[in-house]
């Protein structure tokens, strides 16, 4: 397995096993848990998951996107028949004909639009008192003061050549832009909600409240994310502006940010849950380290772009603890956040 995958994980599988063995384990649950990962990707955590509990686990993971699956299956060759499944599907159309102990939502339910329909669907999926486990982006903008700090953690690496963003995309090693993909034909539903904005405007102002993009996201529209990435040639462009020092840090954040225009942000995540699961079922920490992730995988945007070296492994433990430690002493804003949530009939 591939070990900066592992690195990236561990503080999530420390967290879901440590509710996993507290929910089920520990009272003495004995029939393999079942357990659906929605978003999956290449299913590095699947894998990771597995090899975690072994036969004490049979995994299903979704991905939306058939590349990934496709990539998903390349890399578990060998793994034990039957520990994970990989499967192409749309969560929000997804059923199965039984249901499970626990979903788990890696970095993936902001994708799950329209998320009420996702967490719907979740509630139906689970037998009672399963629990569903997401691991969350927290998307609202932050202020300035943390994108800097991204920055200033990011070039260091880009110059050294340990990231190497425009190496990774032109390696097509992850195929086309997958959202693009997934939402080929579905981007003219003639409702140009208002995101082509003045990208030249001041978004450096803004200190923990929402800048000025946060409008008219709620569209409605179960498929159309609003946000197309377009082909590679795009991706590039996004890549080099990004990784540009010149380029103020806002600027350059807003490239990322833009690019996921329209997905919902953290009020609108838990709202969502608490309303399907009830207050009372639901729990949120919203004060996680989160960035690092954008090293080793920047969303559907900037795909994987930390090398697998001993470099860049050693650069992503760095990252980590220097992350954890800035987030500790109130020196950046989080943006991770974990949600849990119990079906209670
Ligand atoms: C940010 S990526 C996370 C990938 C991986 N879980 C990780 O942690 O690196 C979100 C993933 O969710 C998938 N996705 C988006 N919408 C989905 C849906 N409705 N059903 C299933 N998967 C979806 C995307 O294709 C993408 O692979």
């Amino acid at each position: 397995m591939s070990s900066i995958h592992v690195l990236e994980n561990q503080a999530f599988l420390t967290y879901l096993s440590g509710i996993l063995d507290a929910h089920f384990f520990a009272k003495g649950h004995s029939e393999p848990l079942r357990a659906l990962e929605v978003g999956c990707g290449a299913g590095h955590f699947s894998r990771i998951l597995s090899a975690h509990y072994g036969s004490k686990i049979k995994i299903t993971a979704i991905d939306a996107n058939e590349n990934v699956i496709k990539k998903a299956n390349e890399l578990s060759e060998g793994l034990v028949e039957g520990s994970v499944t990989f499967k192409q599907a749309d969560f929000n159309k997804y059923s199965d004909s039984a249901p499970y102990d626990v979903i788990v939502f890696t970095k993936s339910f902001h994708h799950c639009l329209p998320i009420n329909e996702a967490a719907k669907n979740a509630w139906k999926l689970l037998k009672n008192n399963g629990l569903i486990v997401a691991e969350e982006l927290i998307r609202d903008y932050p202020p300035e003061h943390t994108i800097q700090w991204y920055f200033d953690h990011f070039d260091p690496l880009v110059a050294a050549k340990v990231i190497d963003p425009v190496e990774t995309l032109s390696s097509g090693h992850f195929g086309p832009d997958p959202q693009e993909q997934q939402h080929q034909g579905h981007h003219d539903h003639g409702h140009n909600h208002g995101h082509e904005h003045n990208h030249g405007h001041n978004h450096g102002h803004n200190h923990g409240h929402n800048h000025g993009h946060n409008h008219g996201h709620n569209h409605g529209h179960g498929h159309d994310h609003g946000h197309s990435h377009g082909g590679p040639e795009a991706q590039l462009q996004r890549l080099n502006q990004f990784c540009d020092p010149k380029k103020s840090a806002t600027e350059r954040w807003n490239i990322f940010y833009d690019a996921t225009h329209g997905l919902p942000e953290k009020k609108e995540l838990i709202d969502t849950i608490v309303n399907v699961f009830g207050n009372a079922n639901t729990r949120v920490t919203d004060t996680l380290p989160f960035i690092y992730h954008h090293y080793v995988f920047c969303g559907q945007v900037f795909f994987s772009i930390l090398k697998d070296t001993e470099e860049g492994r050693a650069a992503l433990a760095k990252m980590i603890a220097d992350e954890e430690q800035a987030v500790r002493s109130g020196e950046i804003t989080p943006i991770g956040m974990n949600i849990v949530a119990e079906k209670v009939e």
